[in-house]
């Protein structure tokens, strides 16, 4: 469905974006578009072993988990993604039914369109960013993951977090933003404005499953500005 990066990214350019909001490449109407770019667009360091140590302590400490009913119907436990040194780190909802085969976040249908946006939108490898869940086993036909499913999983979120260190945190859809922002909160409002996670920028935006079954301009648009607005200040330019 999403079919080339150029298609794609023209595909959005037409639908919804105004050109200059365009990334570079979808504005030459023969431009190929480049491998995103290096690492080093968003990071200027190597991992550090101390982060890799905290994160892998992090995986250690949740084991072959079994504090919620979740873990009696998953294939694995599905902790994340990407760079232990990350800028960016997205918070999505749980794992579906390819996440839970593979092991890895948002790699079905979401994520194909996740890592389109991050790839071929902010034109940085998905390698570069850090990718997880507020729950790390699939809940049951995908559905939203309980109270006491969120509450078992939420302080190896937070450990995640901590170990990362991002300059900036988008949350994917309302059950994420919910819970790192501490209340209930209506995603289409508040999506696109600047909140904080124990002193991390945060940007909520709409889930990416969200926008393929709401797939209009309106939505596109929206989710391009605040990724676009999330990737200027994790680079310091907002
Ligand atoms: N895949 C994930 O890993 N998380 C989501 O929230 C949705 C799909």
């Amino acid at each position: 469905m999403l079919g080339s990066a150029r298609a794609w990214l023209e595909e959005w350019a037409e639908e919804g974006l105004e050109q200059a909001d365009a990334p570079a490449d979808a504005r030459g109407a023969g431009a190929a578009h480049p491998a995103p770019a290096a690492a080093e667009s968003t990071r200027d360091r190597a991992p550090s072993a101390a982060t890799r140590a905290s994160l892998q302590a992090v995986r250690e400490e949740l084991g072959e988990c079994t504090r919620c009913g979740l873990h009696a119907e998953r294939s694995q436990i599905v902790f994340g993604d990407g760079d232990a040194d990350a800028d960016i780190l997205f918070v999505g909802e749980g794992p579906g039914q390819q996440e839970d085969r593979q092991g890895l976040p948002f790699v079905g249908r979401a994520g194909e369109l996740l890592t389109q946006m991050i790839e071929k939108g902010l034109e940085i490898p998905r390698s570069s960013v850090y990718i997880c869940n507020i729950v790390k086993c699939r809940p049951p036909g995908n559905r939203t993951p309980l109270p006491d499913e969120v509450a078992a999983c939420s302080p190896f979120l937070d450990g995640q977090i901590a170990a990362v260190k991002p300059k900036v945190i988008v949350a994917l859809g309302k059950p994420a933003a919910s819970l790192l922002l501490g209340r209930d909160v209506p995603i289409t409002r508040i999506r696109g404005t600047w909140h904080e996670y124990r002193g991390i920028p945060l940007m909520p935006t709409l889930h990416p499953a969200y926008v393929l079954r709401q797939y209009t301009p309106e939505n596109r648009k929206n989710v391009w500005s605040d990724l676009k607005a999330a990737l200027a200040r994790s680079r310091g330019e907002a």
